[in-house]
């Protein structure tokens, strides 16, 4: 019986061996061929992404999108998720001492202004806006009646200034709350000369402060002077709402999507946000970019009033 086995054992232990050395052959073929593919691919992926290299209109190759698509699905749309929920409402009648206490320790920014040092240094007013008195304000508060109403991006308080005027000739009792760090952009003192800088501060809240003052409006206007981003995340946790959200702050994609996500969640439901330069070219139109991928995402129509977007949530 061994006898008989053993040839057959032999032959198989032969085959074996040569199957496996011409699978060995064979394998060793495709990991050569796979890793000089790889270094072709990568070597042609790697030509066709250049980050850090600008031109004027934005070429995207397949291989970036693809990777881009990757990277999505990898992160789980981290890009779109933002806070999903806020603290219940504070009564709108409440919004105003909620600021104070939480941002002023619960006291008037305007009490005893302007301090004797920083006086001599404002113009009784200085106002510039961009189509700060577009006749959306009008239209919008008109409609919207607002009792909040929350702007993103202030500068020296041109709409803000407008929107106070035109609530006032309304007969509201409005509350506008103002979010702006008061620092402007790097190089924005080239256009305001006049305006003063001491030891590197714009002094920009300063002026903003004076013109609400000058126009007696410091009861209907306060302001929160600090980062977009941190500013609406902290609205959202206390609960602060606006009727009517103006987002006009950072005009890249990139800022304009973060503040228009952010934005939207202290809108209360129902009302209506809307924004400057729809159509400005800057950053390949990146304001017009992020509210049309934000309405897209959440099944909205972007109407236009003059240079302005506006999106009704009811
Ligand atoms: C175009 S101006 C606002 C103009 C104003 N809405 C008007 O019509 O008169 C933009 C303002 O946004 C502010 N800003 C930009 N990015 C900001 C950020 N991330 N946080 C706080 N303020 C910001 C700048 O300081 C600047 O005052």
């Amino acid at each position: 019986m061994k006898e008989d086995r053993q040839p057959p054992f032999h032959h198989h232990h032969r085959r074996l061996a040569a199957f496996t050395r011409r699978s060995f052959t064979k394998s060793t073929a495709y990991v050569v061929i796979l890793i000089l593919l790889s270094f072709a691919l990568g070597y042609l992926s790697a030509a066709s992404y250049h980050p850090r290299q600008h031109s004027q209109s934005p070429t995207i190759s397949q291989t970036t999108i693809a990777s881009a698509t990757a990277a999505v699905t990898a992160t789980e749309l981290d890009h779109y998720r933002f806070r999903t929920q806020c603290a219940d409402p504070v009564h709108p009648k409440l919004v105003r001492q909620t600021i104070l206490d939480r941002v002023f320790n619960g006291t008037s920014p305007y009490a005893s202004f302007p301090p004797p040092h920083i006086s001599p240094l404002l113009r009784e007013s200085r106002i510039k806006g961009w189509g700060s008195n577009g006749a959306v304000f009008g239209n919008l508060i008109r409609k919207v009646k607002p009792e909040t109403i929350i702007e993103v991006g202030t500068f020296l308080g041109a709409s803000a200034i407008n929107m106070a005027r035109l609530t006032r000739e309304l007969g509201l009792k409005t509350q506008i709350l103002c979010v702006d760090d008061f620092r402007g952009w790097p190089g924005f003192l080239d256009r305001f000369r006049e305006l003063k800088m001491v030891n590197g501060d714009v002094m920009l809240m300063y002026q903003f402060m004076q013109n609400v003052v000058h126009v007696n409006s410091t009861e209907s206007v306060l302001f929160v002077p600090f980062q977009t981003g941190t500013t609406l995340e902290k609205l959202c946790e206390w609960g602060v709402f606006g009727d009517l959200v103006e987002v006009d702050a950072g005009h890249d994609f990139h800022s304009a999507w973060i503040d228009i996500n952010r934005a939207y969640k202290v809108l209360r439901p129902g009302g209506v946000m809307f924004g400057h330069d729809y159509f400005t070219a800057a950053d390949y139109r990146g304001v017009r970019r992020a509210v049309n991928l934000f309405a897209k995402v959440n099944g909205f129509r972007v109407k236009v009033d003059g240079q302005h977007w506006v999106i009704d949530s009811a």
